[in-house]
């Protein structure tokens, strides 16, 4: 029997020898050429040369497509490989889908905001289906870089500064994509990016090599790749830069060493986009073949597009560089989650499927949700918020008021048009009979371009004039003038954070603050809503401005969800995943820095510049609410315990105020003395609670030895050491409420 007839040697191969046992049964049959075809990763997209990824494929050159979204031509690409390649191996297709498909859900910054796990889960669920449903297999999510620096671009797409909360989300994101079953079709296979330290690069300049003691990488920026491994992520990809001065896509320490044999990761490393031919203008590589060699000592499997494996692969085997086994350790991987994700049975996917799948009402209904959940309430001096649905003169001001684009946020899936509901769309909905008056203000623009901005769909607007702008601020100011109250709606726009949109400033960009101002000075109540997706350095607001809204970059249903707040069906409770610094220039700025011999806890030393204080504008983990919380009642299970032992640490919460709402209730410690210096606080436990007007909770939460182990430099190695510790249980990091234990050995 002809065992390669159009269904391909892979269907070929019965279920019953097992995942491993189909996958050592393929390996056995594969060429040389086709080995290293499943290790590459090729462009569907038109903007890059090279070889048509048809015939590419046809020949067996191509494990993965990325940077198509198109089902249709999924199937025709898919049809090829397993009726035309050799052996019929299915395409894996991938794409970035990092905040929702078609429904947008809040940035993952704006998720880790929520401090609720199960609201990134449900969001990346909903992701996965839609996604699913369109023919993507594979997302190259969620990313976990720790991001202290808030200059950084892509603090938008992680968890923010805490690697606690950080790791929380990376579990929380990879079961909603994943589920519990790769073979599920409603899911996709996750992939844990960059690995590792990106977030830390010098000056928040994205791409800029990084430094990082390896004591900092263990206790910072590890912990959320290792709880993705811990949930059963499927894939990792390799971070772009050089981490003390070894390219991450060439680090056999990290790929090797830390991944594989410490964590025991059995999936499969992707690199960035292009990074394995990039070894060579990072000056570490000689030539494509040379990094081609290296990255797949290194543990790397799959080249992104660079083109570099599938010119060389074959002959570093060839000639004896590299051996057969190491090849095949690299492709077992590939081929193995090929066959637990079904595809060998399931290659196609239903091309009517996808628009039955977004029209779902319970997908808007959870992104409305997740928006809701994320956003935090900075000020509300007087209680001037909520508002009162009888307002009947409002007007709704600023650039980002009526952008889809600023709404739904950065990172859009290839093709995709804003469909977002924006704060005046929402507020509008909100107050059906009331006059709402809008005016956008002078637009808002990055000074220089975004190398993305081209690949966008829709028409560019030509930059505005000064005399436009001009106009456009008067007419803003005017507008408000003739309204009984206004929201000015600010930040930044989409293309202002995110890959390649690092800044030197934390400011509002242009000429918004102005507008603010000038907007303020006309004495009428002012609620300012923040579309952006990082800290900004809202110090005018923050002292003059009543009610402040972060909204993040909130979604499909972003309106919707701040009219709710605005309007009080919504009690806010998210809090901070990053704390504010007052500049860019106070950047890297976090809560869990170590103590120094002139605390800035001591009003003697209580900043570091004499310009400024260097103290955030507000800290991680802040947040209000419309109601009011008392937590008290501190209590340790133990004042003394052995190493090895666990400290059960209660309090209570209390709703005081008029309204339900939420708290997060927060853990925090430190460690008096030990072999190494350790942050003065670091978050080891969180809890948000909903809570009725009078209503008492009780919160638990355990100190054990994942809690109280470190990373030490001095031991080189994991510790838990006897000493004494401190206990903060409240509502920020700046919580007061104290207890103490000791460890003893
Ligand atoms: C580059 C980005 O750094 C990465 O996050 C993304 O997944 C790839 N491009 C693929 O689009």
């Amino acid at each position: 029997m002809n065992t390669m007839d159009k269904t391909g040697i892979g269907a070929a191969v019965p279920p019953e020898t097992g995942v491993a046992g189909r996958v050592a049964a393929l390996l056995a049959r594969m060429s040389l050429a086709e080995k290293v075809g499943q290790l590459a990763q090729i462009s569907g997209a038109d903007f890059m040369p090279g070889p048509k990824a048809e015939e590419l494929i046809r020949k067996g050159g191509a494990g993965s497509v990325l940077w198509l979204n198109d089902t249709r031509r999924f199937n025709e690409l898919q049809k090829i490989a397993v009726e035309e390649s050799p052996l019929g191996i299915p395409l894996l297709f991938a794409l970035d889908v990092i905040h929702g498909y078609r429904t947008i859900f809040p940035a993952p910054l704006a998720m880790a905001a929520s401090w609720d796990p199960a609201v990134a889960e449900e969001a990346q669920a909903v992701a996965a289906k839609e996604a699913r449903a369109a023919g993507i297999h594979w997302t190259f999510g969620p990313m976990v870089d720790i991001a202290r620096d808030a200059r950084w671009g892509r603090v938008v797409e992680g968890a923010g500064e805490d690697p606690y909360l950080g790791a929380a989300m990376a579990a929380a994101q990879v079961r909603g994509f994943q589920g519990t079953d790769l073979a599920d079709p409603e899911r996709v296979a996750a992939c844990a990016k960059h690995f590792a330290g990106y977030g830390a690069a010098d000056g928040g300049r994205d791409y800029d090599p990084v430094y990082l003691p390896e004591a900092h990488l263990r206790n910072v920026y590890f912990p959320p790749f290792q709880a993705a491994v811990e949930a059963g992520v499927s894939t990792f990809m390799s971070a772009y830069m050089d981490l003390n001065n070894v390219p991450a896509t060439g680090n056999r320490w990290l790929l090797r060493d830390v991944l594989r044999e410490e964590w025991g990761f059995e999936g499969f490393v992707v690199s960035d986009a292009l990074a394995v031919g990039n070894l060579v203008i990072q000056g570490y590589a000689r030539d494509k073949r040379d990094a081609a060699r290296r990255a797949l000592e290194a543990g790397l499997n799959m080249d992104m597009a660079s083109g570099a494996y599938l010119e060389n692969l074959v002959d570093l085997v060839q000639d004896g560089t590299l051996s057969m086994d190491q090849l095949d350790e690299m492709v077992r991987p590939i081929l193995t989650l090929k066959v637990r994700m079904g595809l060998f049975e399931h290659p196609y996917t239903d091309e009517t499927r996808l628009e039955k799948v977004v029209a779902l009402p319970e997908h808007r209904e959870a992104a409305r949700r997740a928006a809701q959940r994320s956003m935090v309430l900075l000020r509300n001096e007087g209680g001037i918020l909520p508002l009162s649905k009888d307002l009947e003169n409002v007007a709704v001001i600023g650039p980002l008021a009526d952008s889809m684009e600023a709404t739904e946020g950065s990172w859009m899936v290839f093709g995709h048009e804003p469909a977002a509901v924006t704060v005046l769309q929402g507020i509008r909905a909100k107050l059906p009979g009331a006059k709402i008056a809008y005016a956008p203000g002078p637009e808002i623009r990055r000074d220089i371009p975004s190398p993305f901005d081209e690949m966008h769909a829709g028409t560019k607007k030509p930059v505005q004039t000064p005399e436009a702008a001009e106009e456009a601020f008067r007419t803003a100011v005017e507008t408000a003038r003739g309204a009984d109250l206004v929201i000015m709606v600010l930040g930044e726009n989409a293309n202002m954070a995110g890959e390649f949109a690092s800044r030197g400033s934390l400011d509002l960009p242009g000429q918004q603050e102005a507008l603010l101002k000038a907007v303020s000075a006309l004495g009428k109540p002012v609620a300012l809503v923040l579309l952006n997706g990082r800290p900004l350095s809202i110090n005018w607001a923050a002292a003059h401005v009543p009610a402040i809204l972060e909204a993040w970059e909130p979604g499909t249903e972003g309106g919707h969800a701040v009219a709710d707040i605005l309007f009080g069906d919504v009690n806010p409770g998210g809090k901070l995943p990053v704390c504010f610094p007052r500049s860019g220039s106070h950047a890297p700025l976090y809560y869990a820095r170590t103590l120094t011999h002139a605390p800035e806890t001591s009003p003697m030393y209580r900043s570091r510049y004499w310009d400024s204080p260097t103290t955030p504008l507000y800290p991680f983990g802040f947040g209000l609410s419309y109601t009011t919380f008392a937590i008290a009642d501190l209590n340790l299970s133990a004042q003394q315990v052995q190493v090895g032992d666990t400290v059960t640490v209660t309090a209570s919460v209390t709703n005081t105020g008029q309204v339900a709402g939420d708290e997060v209730v927060q853990l925090y410690i430190h460690q008096r003395w030990g072999s190494d210096s350790r942050p003065m606080r670091e978050l080891k436990g969180f809890e948000r609670v909903t809570l009725q007007p009078g209503e008492t909770k009780t919160v638990v939460f355990h100190l054990g030895p994942d809690e109280l182990k470190y990373w030490s430099t001095q031991a080189n190695g994991w510790i838990q050491e006897a000493a004494a510790f401190d206990v903060w249980v409240g509502a920020d990091a700046l919580a007061t409420l104290h207890a103490e234990f000791e460890v003893v050995g």
